[in-house]
């Protein structure tokens, strides 16, 4: 009997706590972060990721302030989406800020997509470059 009452009481803790920030040691090439953009941030970022409830995060240079893209990688997988932050799979984290870097016009992530990979991608945006995303009227 203690020990059910201990492993509910487990149960009841576990359900409680938020799962841990997921700390990816690589990609997992085969989600499209498109998809996981529409399906998981789109919502409140806007279909082309021009902005709603939160703010534009394609079209202008405001993912620069990241720095890297694992600086974008660690607050996106930390925080967002707002209202379950940290709930996605890593590999549809590490592709949904493939697609913000490549869209927003930061150029192309490098294969393997990962922690060492995008600590080397500078957010610089080239102008004019960025691709499926209107700009500022
Ligand atoms: C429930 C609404 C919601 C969802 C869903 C959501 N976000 Fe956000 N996001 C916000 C809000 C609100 C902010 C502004 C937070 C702040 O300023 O503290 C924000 C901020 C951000 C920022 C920071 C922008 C900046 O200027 O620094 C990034 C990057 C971002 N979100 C990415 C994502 C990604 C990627 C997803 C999907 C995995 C996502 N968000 C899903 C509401 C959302």
């Amino acid at each position: 009997m203690a020990a059910i009452a201990l492993c509910i009481a487990w149960m009841a803790v576990s359900c409680t706590s938020p799962p841990p920030p997921p700390r990816a040691t690589g990609a997992g090439g085969t989600v499209d972060g498109r998809t996981v953009f529409v399906d998981r941030c789109a919502r409140c970022h806007g279909a082309e990721g021009e902005g709603g409830i939160g703010p534009r995060l394609i079209g202008d240079d405001r993912l620069a302030g990241y720095g890297t893209a694992l600086g974008l990688f660690d607050y996106v997988s930390q925080v967002m989406p707002a209202d379950a932050p940290g709930t996605l799979p890593a590999d549809q984290y590490w592709a949904v800020v493939a697609y913000l870097v490549r869209t927003g016009g930061y150029g192309d992530p490098p294969e393997p997509f990962d922690r060492d990979g995008a600590a080397r991608v500078t957010l610089t945006r080239n102008v004019g470059e960025s691709r499926g995303a209107a700009e500022n009227p």
